[in-house]
Parts: structure tokens; sequence; C-alpha cells
């Protein structure tokens, strides 16, 4: 079916590959509204700027006048939300803009929506969706032994950031509970792949490995992510959108536990192969032990049973496959890092790294 869609936060890392997705495969018109935050890029859209099914819209989820005219104007049959403030560390140094954007933004959403679903006809109301893009770390951490995350493990969020997701996922429940707006949840584990911001580990640890500067592992490094590629991610968040049972939350993961120092140990390994350092030594000579993020959450893992029992999603890159492909994109593509890790960029790794004792300059 040829889709009009409004998809928030779509110059973001996981935005922008759904959206380029999108348009790539023809499934209709998108309204792509940003903030264009310091994660918001519209580099990642270069590809669709001039085509006819992306309009690019600079703004806030907060401005309830502008999504009611862009709901007006367009008169989409989804609602895809990814528009958040999504690093944990950030939170630690400054929760604000996370109640901000990723609660009070949320609910300006939903009201919006709202009001634009209340005013359609039956049939246009019954085909509408409104899907929330979560996250894993709603449920909290997990011991060694623990079974995975299941959608009715408990709500436990640790961080600032995990604490606005949880609330942002809770005002949605409300939302479909209360006035009846046809609402999906998702809740994803680790994504990785291209345009993800090198402030989070993979991409970080990519951009420091080259540019000779420490690799910082937190703590021991034993910490575990539950890692999946983001086109799978954003597959699996097509899929929920097309057959996603209305109120139902869906868990999506990609069955690749793996130690925070074994990812990393895999990149310098996969680059000393690639782009072997000039001196002939390894790229894991740069790791570095600095001092553990606060609130560390220990362990997440995503069952995703139901979403490949009930919707028959199922990942298709492992991680061997998916890491490659990373890889070979930010390899590919130095251009992009060279441009997202100017300006704001230099200060956040100067202050956040400088009191983990180390100089990331
Ligand atoms: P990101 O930080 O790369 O991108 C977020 C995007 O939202 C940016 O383009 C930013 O400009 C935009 N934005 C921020 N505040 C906004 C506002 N008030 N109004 C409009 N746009 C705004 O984040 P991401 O990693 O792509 O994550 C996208 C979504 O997926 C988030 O909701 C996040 O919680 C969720 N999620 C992320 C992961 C992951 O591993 N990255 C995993 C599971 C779920
Ligand atoms: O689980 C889904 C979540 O994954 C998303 O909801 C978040 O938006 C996304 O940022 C991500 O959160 P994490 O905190 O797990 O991702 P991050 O890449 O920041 O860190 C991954 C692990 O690596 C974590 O245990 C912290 C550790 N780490 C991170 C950085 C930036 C380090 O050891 N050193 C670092 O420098």
């Amino acid at each position: 079916m040829n889709q009009t869609i409004i998809v928030t936060g779509g110059a973001g890392f996981i935005g922008s590959n759904f959206v380029l997705e999108w348009v790539r495969q023809g499934l209709g018109h998108v309204i792509n509204l940003d903030k264009l935050t310091y994660a918001g890029n519209l580099e990642n859209l270069v590809e669709i700027q001039h085509h006819p099914q992306h309009t690019f819209v600079h703004g806030d989820i907060g401005n309830q006048a502008l999504l009611a005219e862009l709901l007006a104007k367009y008169q989409p049959t989804a609602v895809v939300n990814f528009a958040a403030e999504s690093h944990v560390d950030r939170s630690i140094h400054g929760p604000e803009d996370f109640i901000q954007t990723n609660v009070v933004g949320t609910f300006h959403l939903l009201e919006a929506v709202r009001a634009y679903w209340n005013g359609l006809d039956q049939a246009d109301k019954q085909a509408f969706r409104f899907l929330h893009v979560s996250t894993d770390e709603v449920y909290g951490s997990l011991g060694k032994n623990d079974p995975a995350f299941t959608e009715t493990h408990k709500y436990e969020p640790n961080s600032p950031y995990s604490a606005s997701k949880a609330a942002s996922d809770h005002l949605v429940r409300a939302y479909h509970h209360t006035y009846g707006l046809p609402v999906l949840t998702t809740n994803c584990s680790n994504n990785y792949g291209p345009h993800h911001f090198p402030e989070k580990l993979i991409p970080l640890v990519i951009h420091n490995a080259l540019a000779g500067k420490p690799l910082p592992i937190y703590g021991n490094g034993q910490q575990i992510r539950d890692w999946l590629y983001v086109e799978d991610h954003c597959a699996a968040i097509r899929c929920v959108l097309k057959t996603g049972k209305i109120g139902e939350v869906y868990n999506i993961g990609g069955w690749n536990e793996k130690q925070n120092i074994e990812v990393v140990r895999t990149l310098c390994r996969m680059l000393d192969a690639k782009k072997p350092r000039e001196d002939g030594k390894s790229y894991a000579d740069q790791i570095t032990f600095v001092e553990d993020r606060l609130g560390h959450d220990q362990r997440y893992a995503i069952d995703a049973t139901k979403i490949a029992r009930e919707l028959g999603w199922k990942p298709v890159e492992t991680f061997e496959t998916g890491i490659e492909k990373t890889v070979t994109w930010y390899l590919n593509n130095q251009d992009w890092v060279q441009n997202v890790t100017s300006g704001d960029y230099r200060h956040w790794v100067q202050k956040h790294y400088a009191e983990r004792g180390e100089e990331m300059a």
C-alpha cells in the first residue's frame, strides 16, 4: 500500500535509515519532522534531498501548532515517532532536555495526533496508526542468568534517559486505553550501522581508533548489550506498522548478546585487517579502561519471540555480517565522520572523558 506518513526524528541515526529505506522501496510520501539537534544531520538524507516522496520540515515535536498544521495538510495514515534525546551519558550530565523532548514533546505530539485522529472519518480512523519507537532500557538491568526481557517485564528504568522513555511509553499506552488512539509500541535493543553518531560505543571506537586516540571502556567492560543491525530494526518497524495489533507492544532484538570488551576487540581486529596501523601494532593497544558510567546497567537482552511468532519478523543480519557492513561504511565515509565530529562534538568528548581522566580533544 502507498502510504503518506509523518516520521519524527528522521534526520538522526535510526530515523534516517528508516526514511531512506521507505523512499527507496517506494512505500509512499514521508514528511520528516526533525529539530536538528546535535544528533540530527541533513547529510544523512542527501540521497533523497530532492526526492518528491520526501519532505523535510525543521521543527520540534513539542510544537503542537506546527504538528496540527502538518497533520491537516498531509493527512497521513501513520505517525512514526523516533524523535528523542537518545544518549545515556548526556542524560546523566543534563537530564532536562530528555524530559522536555522525550516526555513533554511526546505528550504534545500525542495531543496533536489525537485531535487529528478524532476528526477522521470512520474508515480512516480505523486505518490510522501511531507507532512509538522505544527502547529495552525501560526494563532496567538483567542479572547474568536472568531470562531476556519479554513484553510483560516490569518497567525499572535506571537512567534519566530510560526514565524519560518509560514515561513516554506510559503516555502512549494511556492514549490508547483512555482515548482509543490506535497505538503500537516497539522496544528495541542496541542498534548499530551507518549514520550512528560517534558518541555511542561502536562508532566512537572506530573513530578514536583511526584517530590514534584512547578507546575508552567504562568499568571492567563486561557489561552486556544485545546488538541489532539498524536496517533490521527498520524492517521490524515496517512490519509492526503493517501487521501489528493495535495497543500491543513488540520487543525487537537481534539475539546478539556481547560484552562491551568483546565488541571493542572485534572492532580492533577488523580495523587491523582493513586499515592496519602505520606502526604495525594492533588498535587493541589503544584500549583504555576508564571510570564507569554512573548507575551503569549491567546487561540488556531482548526476547524477540513475540514479533517472530505473531508477525513473522526475524533479523536478517548476524552480528558478524552487520559489523562488517558497519566498519566498511565508516571507512568509506570518513567525510561524514569529520563533519559530525567538529564543533559541539569536540566540546562534549572533552568534557565527558576529561572527568574520566582521558584527553580526547
Ligand atoms: P538520535 O539521537 O541519533 O536521533 C534523534 C533524532 O531526533 C535527531 O535527528 C534529533 O535532531 C531529533 N530530535 C531530538 N529532539 C527532537 C524534538 N524535540 N523534535 C524533533 N526532533 C527531535 O537517536 P537514534 O539512536 O536514532 O534513536 C531514535 C529513537 O530510537 C529514539 O526514540 C531512541 O530512544 C530509540 N532507540 C534507539 C536505540 C539505539 O540503539 N540507538 C535502540 C532502541 C530505541
Ligand atoms: O539498549 C538500547 C539503547 O542503546 C538505546 O535506547 C540508546 O538510545 C542507545 O544510546 C543505546 O544505549 P547504551 O547506553 O547501551 O549505548 P552506548 O553506545 O552509549 O553504550 C554501549 C555500552 O558501552 C554501554 O554499556 C556503555 C559502554 N560504553 C559507552 C561509551 C560511549 C563504554 O564502555 N565506553 C564509552 O565510551
